[in-house]
């Protein structure tokens, strides 16, 4: 089943186009690889989908249902649910508290009978790792990283997009991260991934798609794509070509 599809999706601003007509697909139980150079339209891409940002022009469709343009709290309550780039937590707020707010607004009224244990409940589920009261403005990168993972998770999504979650973390903590995103899979959700490091991407997904100057350039397995020159070539630039076994030619 497919749980998300874009149609010819774009999205300018000014006279930018950041993201260029891009057509793709997202299959029920996927983690998607969304791959690309620094600036390719990858955060831009995902907010037109999750209605952070509407795009120019193009369609979007969750779970077989045109959601162009409608806002992220629509997108929400029909089990869209994502993590930025860069998280802000309410910065006053404890760890809890700034789940229980994803919590109680995230969810249909009443459907969650005890959100501090909800709340709690996610903190768990993502090993947070230091006290839930403590305040969030004192949170470092990781620590924030895992706050927001929690706060996605509160409302019980079936389609989960996560914007380089794993940057900046310790070789140790990108093991910790990749059984954690493939417990989350586990739980029945799907998910898109923004992702620059390589250990992630080859481990976890099943599928990669490849943006340049807010153009799809590839999209397969990631096996096909991680070996499709076009992407090498957008990654490193011509002189990876150029080093490639099958470009050496005899002088
Ligand atoms: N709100 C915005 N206003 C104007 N330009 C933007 C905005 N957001 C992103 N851009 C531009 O769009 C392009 C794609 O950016 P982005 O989607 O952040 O790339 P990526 O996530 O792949 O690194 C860049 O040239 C960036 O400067
Ligand atoms: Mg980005």
């Amino acid at each position: 089943m497919i749980v998300l599809e874009t149609k010819e999706l774009t999205k300018q601003f000014g006279g930018l186009t950041a993201v260029n007509a891009v057509s793709m697909h997202i299959n029920e139980g996927d983690i998607v690889g969304l791959i690309g150079p620094n600036g390719a339209g990858k955060t831009t891409l995902v907010n037109a989908m999750a209605g952070l940002n509407p795009p120019t022009s193009g369609q979007v469709f969750i779970f077989g249902e045109n959601t162009t343009g409608k806002t992220p709290e629509k997108m929400c309550r029909r089990g869209l649910s994502r993590t930025f780039q860069i998280p802000v937590p309410f910065p006053k707020m404890t760890v809890l508290e700034n789940v229980m707010t994803a919590t109680i607004f995230g969810n249909r009224p009443g459907t969650i009978r005890d959100p501090a244990a909800h709340s709690r409940q996610m903190l768990e589920f993502v090993d947070f790792p230091i006290a839930e009261d403590t305040i969030s403005e004192q949170l470092n990168t990781v620590q924030l990283k895992r706050l927001d993972l929690a706060r996605a998770l509160a409302s019980g999504p079936k389609l989960l997009f996560l914007d380089e979650l794993a940057s900046g973390l310790s070789e140790g903590e990108l093991k910790d991260m990749i059984t954690l995103i493939f417990k989350i899979r586990d739980q029945g959700i799907t998910i898109l991934m923004i992702e620059h490091i390589m250990q992630l991407i080859m481990n976890l997904c099943n599928r990669l798609v490849c943006i340049q100057f807010g153009t799809k350039i590839a999209e397969g397995t990631t096996e096909e794509v991680a070996n499709d020159p076009a992407v090498t070539k957008a990654y490193l630039g011509d002189a990876a070509l150029d080093c490639a076994p099958d470009a050496q030619q005899p002088a």
